[in-house]
């Protein structure tokens, strides 16, 4: 059973999660806009890996005796001044949820309740991935300065990015 603090905290993330899907669907339009498809493809499937994410806690919540409690959230960034400008913030945002897991995966442990550390232990491993996959991007486009042919090249790479539902939330 979820104690009333540890059920506000796991829906607050689950609130996070579908505002992470919200934001990536963003960047794909603010890509698409820039005729990078291949950029937007890879937000849009980021944006189903985190619709996917918010629907294993909204699946937990509930499993663990608790209400899922789906709130909508306020207005988002969604202003770009370049294509490094959206993976500096992607990484922003990555390392600020890893945080947020992490602090939820603290409070589980405090309180004993070995079930939901369980859960929790999924996304701490995701998380390592889901910062250093955009880094790695970041990095890439370091390199290309934005320049002609090798951002094309980049957008060609990450047009290839396909969805595989995350096996946990599959359970
Ligand atoms: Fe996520
Ligand atoms: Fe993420």
């Amino acid at each position: 059973m979820l104690s009333k603090k540890m059920q506000e905290a796991l829906n607050d993330q689950m609130k996070w999660e579908f505002y992470s899907a919200f934001l990536y669907l963003a960047m794909a339009g603010y890509f698409l806009s820039k005729n990078l498809d291949g950029f937007a493809n890879w937000m849009q499937v980021q944006m189903q890996e985190e619709t996917a994410h918010a629907m294993m806690f909204f699946k937990y919540i509930d499993e663990a005796g608790g209400r899922p409690d789906v709130r909508a959230f306020d207005q988002m960034e969604n202003e770009y001044k370049s294509v490094t400008d959206v993976f500096k913030a992607t990484v922003e945002h990555e390392k600020l949820v890893t945080k947020r897991i992490n602090d939820l995966m603290d409070l589980a442990v405090k309180e004993k309740d070995h079930a939901t550390a369980q859960f929790l232990a999924w996304f701490v491993k995701e998380q390592v991935e889901e910062v250093a996959e955009p880094t790695k991007i970041l990095e890439q486009l370091k390199l290309t300065k934005e320049q002609g042919n090798a951002l094309m090249m980049l957008d060609r790479e990450l047009g290839q990015r396909v969805f595989n539902p995350p096996a946990a939330a599959a359970e």
